[in-house]
């Protein structure tokens, strides 16, 4: 699969905005199994190889683990302070927990596991999220294996299928959609902001 134009510019975007620690947050919705939808902020842990796949990281105890398992469409917002530019990206999500078989998606899961830091990994060892609050000692567990993941620990690819570029620095503003055509290839067009 061929590189999409946007994925550079998301690049370009996150080299520019490099001093910025939030610039690596962005804002990721699902919807609910009632029809409303739900969101949050979580971090960026780059592409998934040469693909245009985002790679996210969640707790399978999570209500997103649940609302993307009924419903594996999602919404990235994304907006980068430094050079005022928002990405939308509609797209679908995979999930791969620990009863994901596929080989290379359990290797992505792996290596993600083993980048991620130790702060990261020990919440995952934490009682279960959205329960009611557990004694203080249960967040202070043994810090987990670096190398095998908890089975909790799961790997979302987010693979985008329309984006929403804004850009506005620019007088007036800037807008491009991005879409694939019936072969799969990336269209670009220039629109009013
Ligand atoms: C700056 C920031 C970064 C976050 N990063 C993540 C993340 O990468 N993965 C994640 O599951 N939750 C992350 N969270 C927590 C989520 O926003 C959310 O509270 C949690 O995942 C529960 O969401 P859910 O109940 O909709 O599943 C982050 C929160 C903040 C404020």
């Amino acid at each position: 699969m061929s590189l999409a134009p946007w994925r550079s510019l998301i690049s370009r975007a996150l080299h520019l905005n490099r001093s910025l620690v939030y610039a690596r947050y962005f804002q990721l919705a699902t919807v609910k199994k009632n029809g409303r939808p739900a969101n949050r902020t979580v971090v960026f842990r780059g592409f998934w190889g040469e693909t245009n796949k985002l790679k996210i990281i969640t707790d399978s105890r999570s209500q997103k683990f649940t609302e993307i398992q009924e419903q594996s469409g999602g919404e990235i917002c994304w907006y980068f302070p430094k050079t005022r530019e928002q990405f939308r990206l509609s797209g679908e999500i995979t999930l791969i927990g620990c009863n994901n078989y596929g080989q290379d998606f359990q290797q992505a899961r792996q290596s993600t596991w083993q980048e991620i830091s130790d702060n990261a990994r020990v919440q995952f060892a934490w009682a279960h999220p959205r329960e009611k609050r557990a004694n203080f000692q249960t967040f202070s567990p043994p810090p987990p294996d670096p190398i095998v993941p908890l089975d909790n620990f799961c790997l979302l690819l987010f693979e985008p299928l329309q984006v929403d570029h804004l850009q506005l620095r620019g007088e007036p503003q800037n807008r491009w959609l991005y879409s694939q055509n019936e072969l799969g290839d990336w269209e670009t067009l220039e629109v009013n902001p």
